[in-house]
């Protein structure tokens, strides 16, 4: 939360949120960068993207498997390219030309842990409730709105755990997993990737700030995902243009924390 307060001093949401998504990547603490989950296989393969509201900017990247910190390389194939994903082996040669340290991803030892007892129980399609019990520490995400009044958000995530080698789940696709409009606000989801991806989910609370704040629009969406695909699906966060937030799930928790600014203080609540 500070290092994206911290980088928000220039102004931009876009900043402080990739800051404090690649501070979480880095802390080894989340379902994300150096403490991501694991394929089927028992590798690292991450996801995440970045989007900015102006001019629809974004772009995600998929099954990488060479930087701690895709959302990094997200920004570089938005801020470098014309495209709005890029996946696979491939990433490797971008994150070398983005100037990010490229590496063999290993499993982090708590991740290699759990790895045993998932295999070992024969749990090879996770569950959002079988993956809180094991591993509460979910996808990672940020929305912001900065003195230059853009909304943002950046997501990162190891996705499922035993998931199909390949698979690329909502936090590398714009509209699913994020989404920031400069007439709405901004978007970021967590929770089960296929079912995120199947509503539009983030894009779809964005649409809802048209109609009402950041909280009713966060409600909304999760409403509305609840009643399509089910509980223990998703959670999402949202900010609007006034800069207010709003966190809505219908798993059992969601760990989330803004700065108020009428207390002047970080809030955080699980
Ligand atoms: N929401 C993270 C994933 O399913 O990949």
């Amino acid at each position: 939360m500070e290092s994206g307060l911290s980088a928000m001093k220039g102004g931009s949401g876009l900043d402080g949120a990739i800051a404090a998504v690649s501070f979480m990547e880095e802390s080894g603490l989340f379902n994300c960068g150096r403490g991501a989950c694991l394929t089927a296989e028992g590798k690292v393969e991450l996801d995440a993207a970045v989007m900015t509201g102006r001019g629809l900017a974004g772009a995600g990247v998929g099954d990488v498997t060479c930087t701690y910190h895709p959302v990094s390389l997200a920004k570089w194939v938005m801020e470098n390219t014309e495209h709005v994903l890029v996946v696979g082996e491939r990433c490797r040669d971008y994150a070398r030309l983005a100037g990010l340290k490229v590496e063999m991803l290993e499993p982090s030892p708590e991740a290699s842990r759990r790895f045993a007892v998932l295999k070992e129980q024969k749990h090879f399609a996770s569950s959002v409730s079988l993956v809180r019990r094991l591993d509460p520490a979910g996808t990672v995400g940020a929305v912001a709105v900065g003195s230059d009044e853009v909304p943002a958000a950046a997501v990162s995530t190891g996705g499922r755990w035993m998931k199909l080698p390949g698979r690329v789940g909502d936090s590398a696709i714009l509209g699913s997993g994020i989404f920031a409009d400069s007439r709405l606000g901004a978007a970021c989801a967590t929770g089960t990737g296929e079912e995120i991806i199947r509503v539009a989910l983030s894009m779809r609370a964005c649409e809802f700030m048209s109609r009402g704040d950041a909280q009713t629009a966060a409600s909304r969406a999760i409403g509305y995902i609840s009643k399509a695909r089910g509980r223990d699906t998703a959670g999402i966060i949202t900010v609007d243009l006034k800069g207010r937030v709003g966190a809505s799930y219908n798993t059992q928790a969601m760990g989330r924390a803004w700065f108020d600014h009428e207390r002047g203080k970080v809030v955080a609540r699980v």
